[in-house]
């Protein structure tokens, strides 16, 4: 993508991400400060188990990016977005596993519903353009259903669906209310570097190449439509330069892999026997399949993804392998409790191994 013409409109601007810790916001950050020259990245990120300050350790010493240890829900957070007087907030921010979600309903609403509302307030008072990065999962499950496309109704069944589709309402009320410049983007699962390894395929990756068992919920053909990160992120960077207020845009790559033969290629890639899958009891209220249509990103924003499945598969793989240390420290005391309480039951013995806390 070219750095030019309309792409330029945030030169010289200051930007609030918020979430800039996490998997995907890290990303964006990254991208952001590669497409301006100048201007400043304040990232708001209160560090949850599943922020890191040191994923952006390369930005040490770029004097356009700060970070800021908020909780997005707090009146301090909207104070800071007041003070920074941004010219725009792109807010990633969110709690973002679904089985976490499950046993703990509330911390998702806090985050990713009032968190987010109060985000909107603050950025209503500055003036500021306001990009909600939601999910493909507020649609729910689609069976046989085609493709959902962005008119389609919300029919979240998760906690964590269920938050992030009101925050997608709050948004929508905000502009219908109040004129906000705000812009909705809805994207498929992601994968990619730096992903935190309690999501489907960094877990497996890291479990499989200490030769742990890999769970598998239920039959393990429910289908997503992987995205590699970086395509996501040029998704969210065009929706911010070019959306138009009040519009949602769905990103996705149009293919739909079963769970289990994502995990069976991981295996082929990595070397390692099929006999480390084993099937566990299935998430309760499992969604079977999410499947977008993303024509309008096409031909309102001209996005379209650019790394094919296989590749960035491989490319992800290579740098679970060559980021051991990193992982490691994610897999730790805290990570091994939320394990062992989540799968612990249906894993046969050994299921962390000495891998994990090291
Ligand atoms: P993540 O869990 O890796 O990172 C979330 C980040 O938000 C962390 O750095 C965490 O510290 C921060 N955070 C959480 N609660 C906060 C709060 N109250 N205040 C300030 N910071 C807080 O998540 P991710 O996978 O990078 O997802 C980022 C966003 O993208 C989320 O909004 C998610 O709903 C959306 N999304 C994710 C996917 C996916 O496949 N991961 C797909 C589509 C959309
Ligand atoms: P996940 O990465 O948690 O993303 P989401 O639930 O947001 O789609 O899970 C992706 C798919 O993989 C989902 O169908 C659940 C399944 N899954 C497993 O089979 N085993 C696991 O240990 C995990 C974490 C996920």
């Amino acid at each position: 993508m070219s750095s030019g013409g309309k792409q330029d409109i945030y030169q010289g601007m200051k930007l609030i991400v918020t979430g800039g810790c996490g998997f995907i916001g890290s990303h964006f950050v990254r991208l952001a400060l590669r497409r301006l020259r100048t201007g400043q990245v304040v990232n708001l990120d209160c560090l949850t188990y599943a922020g890191r300050g040191r994923n952006l350790a390369d930005l040490d010493g770029d004097r356009r990016y700060r970070h800021v240890r908020v909780d997005i829900a707090s009146p301090a957070a909207a104070e800071r977005v007041i003070k920074e007087k941004p010219d725009a907030v792109v807010n990633f921010a969110a709690e973002s596993h679904v089985d976490r979600s499950i046993r703990t309903a509330l911390p998702f609403l806090r985050a990713n519903t009032l968190g987010a509302q109060n985000l909107l307030d603050a950025a209503r008072e500055t003036g500021a353009r306001f990009v909600q990065v939601s999910t493909d999962e507020v649609y729910g499950s689609i069976e046989g259903r085609g493709r959902a496309r962005e008119d389609w109704p919300l029919r979240p069944s998760s906690a964590y669906s269920a938050s992030k589709a009101a925050a997608d309402l709050c948004a929508l009320a905000a502009h219908h209310t109040h004129g906000q410049e705000v812009v909705i983007t809805r994207c498929t699962n992601n994968y990619g570097p730096w992903q935190f390894p309690e999501k489907l395929i960094p877990l497996m990756i890291t479990n499989a190449l200490h030769d742990l068992p890999l769970p598998i919920y239920g039959d393990g053909l429910q289908k997503r439509d992987w995205i590699h990160v970086e395509d996501h992120c040029r998704g969210v960077w065009l929706a911010l330069q070019k959306g138009r207020a009040g519009q949602i845009y769905n990103f996705g790559m149009g293919s739909e892999p079963s769970n289990i033969g994502i995990v069976r290629q991981l295996l082929r890639i990595l070397g390692k026997p099929e006999s480390l899958i084993q099937h566990v009891k299935d998430r309760l209220g499992h969604d079977r399949r999410y499947a977008v249509d993303c024509r309008k990103a096409g031909r309102e924003l001209g996005w379209k993804p650019q790394v094919r499945f296989a590749e960035g598969l491989e490319r992800t793989v290579s740098w679970y392998r060559e980021n051991v240390r990193w992982w490691l420290k994610l897999k730790d005391r805290a990570f091994r409790e939320y394990y062992l309480k989540h799968y612990g039951s249906t894993l046969r013995q050994g299921a962390l191994g000495g891998g994990g806390g090291r």
